[in-house]
């Protein structure tokens, strides 16, 4: 079959190098990718997010089947178009992206089916919203609505921080997407993802993994879209993800079900464990990137089976089976990163890096030209490795990450220490 990848990032080249392995796949596009994807797929480019232009191509190339990687088509409505045109697609329509796209549409979904998750409150006043947080006192955690690429978090231990983030959001630092303002209790305890695919009925988990967040070693410095990842996460123990499925995940398939926008695609649960217990900080409604990467390099060739399968209903008769193994990735980001740096820089070493099941480095933020490789994002690089122990798939990462000369670039050097 002839499939199409929407996205351009270390996400969908993971995606993309599992697809391709899958004997299934016949011609593989991915829109817009990067110098890394060129390497094993065609690239169109495509801005995903134009749901004319993908209709066109998928026309054009007779596409079988489309994987929607990031969020924003997913919003946009990019699902839905292919669906009324009769395409097949991994995704969910716009209506069930508002588990990602909207905070407060998903704190009334988990009221409703009584998923366990922070108190919460919702404000589209600043005065009232400030009186709120006033009462409630520190630490509180202060959240646009709407999407706002990671960034519209405030994770106040202060009530200054709460206020002036109000100020923030309410001035217009995120846009549309603070129109409205979410209020939640903190919680404290350990984060880590889940990952489960819903035909829009059955649920079946695709696996565990932890996210770094932080910029510097140690979860030191300002807030990423991810520094790194490893999986399985060992604190989402097998007595938690049975308590995640009855308790949450379950719950929220079947209540998106009976608001008439049943959830077809990945619904990435962010989870925080404490007292041997999980509660939900939010869904994403995609793969986390950089998750994705260990998770497909632990997956391999059937991701493709998997979510076919997704897309076509028929999650209950398939089975995702994982050797044991553990893998880790390593993100590479161009010095200055979140804040401003400089793009263009050429990396170089990449050539003579081992690329297999074991080793492999997925492109985020790259493009070619004239046979250089140049850095053309913030996060540029995902260093992935798979091993029979964690320590060996972090020892892998770094010995690849050793060799890759790229003077203008930077990553965490503890990728792993919690489960370490
Ligand atoms: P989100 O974009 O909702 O994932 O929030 C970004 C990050 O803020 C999460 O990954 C958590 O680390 C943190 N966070 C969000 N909500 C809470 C909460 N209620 N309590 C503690 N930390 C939170
Ligand atoms: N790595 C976090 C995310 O994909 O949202």
């Amino acid at each position: 079959m002839n499939i199409l990848i929407l996205g351009g990032g270390g996400r969908e080249h993971a995606l993309a190098w599992a697809v391709k392995q899958n004997p299934k796949c016949d011609r593989l596009i991915v829109a817009p990718g990067n110098a890394g994807i060129a390497l094993i797929a065609e690239t169109a480019a495509i801005a995903p997010c134009e749901a004319a232009a993908v209709l066109a191509c998928v026309e054009e190339n007779a596409i079988d089947f489309v994987i929607i990687g990031p969020e924003a088509p997913l919003a946009a409505g990019v699902a839905d178009a292919l669906r009324a045109a009769g395409i097949l697609c991994f995704g969910p329509s716009a209506a069930a992206a508002q588990l990602e796209s909207s905070k407060a549409f998903t704190k009334e979904v988990c009221d409703a089916c009584g998923a366990p998750t922070a108190a919460w409150a919702r404000f589209s006043d600043l005065d009232a919203a400030k009186d709120y947080v006033r009462a409630q006192g520190a630490p509180i955690v202060v959240k646009a609505d709407g999407l706002a690429a990671g960034k519209g978090v405030i994770v106040a231990m202060t009530l200054d921080e709460a206020l002036s983030g109000l100020d923030e959001i309410f001035g217009g630092a995120f846009g549309a997407a603070g129109a409205e303002v979410v209020i939640e209790e903190f919680m404290g305890g350990e984060e880590a993802s889940f990952f489960i695919l819903s035909d829009g009925t059955n649920v079946l988990p695709i696996g565990t993994a932890q996210d770094h967040k932080r910029v510097g070693d140690g979860d030191t410095g300002p807030n990423t879209g991810g520094m790194g990842a490893y999986s399985p996460a060992p604190v989402l123990t097998p007595a938690i993800q049975e308590q995640v499925l009855a308790q949450i995940v379950r719950p929220t398939v079947a209540e998106m079900a009976a608001r008439g926008m049943p959830f077809q695609g990945v619904l990435y649960a962010g989870l925080m464990i404490e007292h041997g217990r999980a509660r939900l900080v939010e869904y994403n409604v995609r793969f986390g990137d950089p998750e994705c990467q260990v998770l497909m390099l632990r997956l391999g060739a059937q991701a493709l089976d998997l979510m076919l399968a997704c897309a076509e209903g028929r999650l209950a008769e398939v089975s995702a089976t994982w050797a044991e193994d553990h893998a880790l990735t390593v993100v590479l980001a161009a010095k200055g990163y979140p804040g401003a740096y400089v793009k263009g820089t050429e990396i170089k070493g990449l050539g003579t890096l081992p690329a297999d099941s074991f080793n492999m480095v997925f492109h985020a933020g790259t493009a070619a030209q004239d046979g250089k490789v140049l850095a053309t994002g913030g996060r540029v690089l995902n260093v992935t490795a798979r091993g029979t122990t964690l320590q060996e798939a972090q020892t892998r990462a770094y010995a690849m990450v050793d060799a890759i000369d790229w003077p203008e670039g930077f990553c965490r050097h503890d990728i792993g220490w919690r489960a370490l």
